[in-house]
């Protein structure tokens, strides 16, 4: 079975910073034809071509609009694999003080925005393709001041399994990274208590991304790339 990415068709929503763009160096190396999404990335083309390479295209659509969705969709067409690393806008606070409404559109943006999508974007899925979702540290273990994020990532967990149950054969997994640089001295502190004694890089937690894409054999997992936080 040819389990290589070469010339395979990736789009990755959230590709133009942080994980997205860790993700989006290592599977274009990988020989894939990229597909960067998210509201500026076309705006940024040359930034990322720089960064990623010359044969990358870009497009804008914010993940909380249908008719954005739909239309950029229609204008990708067929693809291998669908990964998803958009990140809301969220600040931290006790469960009791936290804004109902930034909360709300936490969940627009995270969970609603990848269910709308991958609604869409399931028909141009091909068979042999995969869907990979990201979810992260509060939804495997509970700090204080993220609730949003614990009940967000625990939905999406779920959300992975219906799907690689439902969508078969595609593939559906989930990575569930833990704290990723760039985080500030206290958070890098506080790493040092893990049996990784580290944070870690996005080119680390990509690397799970690209095992998942590439394995024919896996769907229906969260893929945990925390230096074993979760266990102290
Ligand atoms: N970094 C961490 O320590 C960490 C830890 C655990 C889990 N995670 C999870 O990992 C994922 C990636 O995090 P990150 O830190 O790498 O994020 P990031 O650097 O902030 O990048 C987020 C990406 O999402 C895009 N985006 C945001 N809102 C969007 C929208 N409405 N529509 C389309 N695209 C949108 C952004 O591009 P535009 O601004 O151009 O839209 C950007 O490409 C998130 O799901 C996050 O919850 C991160």
């Amino acid at each position: 079975m040819n389990n290589s990415l070469h010339n395979k068709k990736i789009l990755i929503v959230g590709g133009s910073s942080g994980i997205g763009l860790a993700i989006s160096k290592h599977a274009y190396k990988a020989g894939g034809q990229l597909i960067i999404a998210s509201r500026n990335a076309a705006g940024r083309h040359n930034d990322l071509a720089a960064l990623i390479g010359n044969g990358i295209e870009t497009y804008s659509f914010d993940i909380t609009s249908e008719n954005e969705t739909v239309s950029v969709m229609e204008e990708i067409g067929d693809i291998d694999h669908l990964v998803i690393t958009a990140r809301p806008e969220i600040s931290p606070a006790p469960f009791a003080e936290t804004d109902i409404k930034q909360a709300k559109q936490a969940f627009e943006t995270k969970f609603w925005g990848q269910y709308q999508l991958i609604q869409k974007a399931q028909g141009h899925i091909r068979q042999n393709g995969s869907i990979i979702l990201t979810t992260g540290i509060a939804g495997e273990k509970i700090f204080k001041n993220a609730s949003t994020m614990t009940i967000i990532n625990s939905a999406t967990d779920a959300f992975c399994r219906l799907l690689a149950v439902e969508l078969a054969p595609i593939r559906v997994n989930v990575v569930s990274p833990g704290f990723v640089a760039p985080k500030p001295p206290e958070v890098e502190a506080y790493a040092q208590q893990f049996p990784s004694g580290k944070i870690a890089s996005p080119e680390e937690v990509a690397d799970a991304y690209i095992y998942l894409m590439k394995n024919p054999y896996i769907t229906g997992t969260s893929l945990v790339i925390d230096g074993g936080a979760i266990l102290i």
